[in-house]
């Protein structure tokens, strides 16, 4: 038996591939849960990418294999114009070929080899950098006529249609924009963006507190339905469109009082975290990567306590501006700013302590 990784396009399909094509994931460095209200996000994306080889058949058949799952999961197989949900990771590919019909495209039948480096539920969009990777493969090898931004949508429809994950366009619009080198400020209202490098010097760490989460579970949901509800209340279309004054006139009852508070402080954060950015002032942006997730722990409570410890452990380490939890939450990643020559070290530190203190493995996925 020939070894996961060992098992090229070739060995898998009997043919050479016709297309290849990646995508990364996503760190946000600030500005969570604002995506679904208009709001304001900036992420950035990973050295880690999802990799896809492709190549047409003559049938309307999909068959994908995936290096990063067990053997008995590892192939997937629809009929095009059949996809279901079936709860399982061959859902991203039916996503985006019933994503890809709804909005006018045509796509024949494909075979696929998929890899990521990325962790699965690790809170850095494994799912929009597969999403992405599988449609810019399409996009080569069909030939459609899509550019990077109407490619994140389709992204993003796979999502929250097939998958049935309500997520907003973050994840697919950093996986098909953003690069490593710099952030992706992002009004994700009109998806005018701006890419700006970190500070001079500066670089990132990212840890997995070894905890999963799931999108599609209830909380997201939750969260979501209590953002729409509040802004309902306030009488805007939107919480982008809602002001600290507005809140102050506005008794909301809880917990949509701090829900609120949460995405009108969040989204005023990003936007004083491009300033900050745009300076090239460090201590500022780490400072708004603080509030950010003091935030989302007391007023949207997304955090959890293996969370809280690694941002404390990561903050309290010498050369590290800021700390904060990543993505969705409920477990995943924090992400920090620090001083590129100490974060190496501060980020080892950290998850060695992390260990000791909590039964569970983190991984450095950055530096
Ligand atoms: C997930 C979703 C995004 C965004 C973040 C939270 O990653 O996919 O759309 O809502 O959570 O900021």
């Amino acid at each position: 038996m020939i070894e996961q990784h060992a098992r090229t396009f070739e060995i898998l399909f009997d043919r050479p591939s016709a297309a290849t094509a990646d995508a990364p994931g996503r760190v946000n460095l600030i500005g969570e849960h604002t995506d679904y209200s208009g709001g304001f996000v900036f992420p950035i994306a990973t050295p880690q990418r999802t990799r896809v080889a492709l190549a047409p058949r003559v049938d309307r058949r999909v068959r994908a294999w995936s290096r990063d799952v067990g053997d008995e999961e590892a192939w997937i197989e629809y009929g095009l114009g059949d996809e279901a949900r079936t709860g399982h990771w061959g859902d991203y590919i039916a996503g985006v070929t019933a994503s890809l019909r709804e909005s006018g495209q045509v796509v024949g039948g494909f075979d696929a080899r998929i890899e990521s480096d990325l962790p699965l539920g690790g809170g850095l969009s494994s799912s929009a950098s597969l999403e992405v990777a599988l449609l810019r493969g399409l996009r080569a090898m069909f030939g459609l006529p899509l550019d990077d931004v109407a490619l994140a949508k389709i992204a993003q429809r796979a999502e929250t249609g097939l998958v049935g994950a309500p997520v907003g366009i973050m994840d697919q619009m950093a996986a098909s924009l953003a690069d490593e080198h710099a952030a992706l400020f992002l009004d994700t209202r009109s998806l005018v963006y701006e890419r700006i490098p970190l500070p001079a010097a500066t670089g990132l760490i990212v840890i997995h507190s070894g905890v999963t989460h799931r999108h599609a579970g209830g909380e997201y949901r939750t969260r979501r339905a209590e953002c729409e509800a509040a802004a309902r209340l306030l009488g805007v279309r939107e919480l982008r469109d809602a002001t600290v004054a507005d809140l102050a006139r506005t008794a909301l009852p809880p917990p949509l009082d701090r829900r609120a508070r949460h995405v009108v402080t969040e989204n005023d954060r990003v936007l004083r975290a491009r300033d900050a950015l745009t300076a090239g002032d460090a201590q500022q942006f780490g400072r708004l990567m603080a509030a950010s997730h003091a935030s989302m722990r007391d007023d949207f409570e997304i955090s959890t306590p293996e969370i809280d410890l690694l941002v404390g452990l990561t903050r309290d380490e010498a050369g590290v501006y800021g700390a904060r939890l990543t993505g969705g939450g409920f477990g995943g990643s924090i992400v920090a700013l620090a001083d590129a020559g100490r974060a190496a070290a501060a980020a080892a530190r950290v998850a060695l302590e992390y260990a000791r203190r909590v039964p569970l493995r983190p991984t450095v996925l950055i530096p």
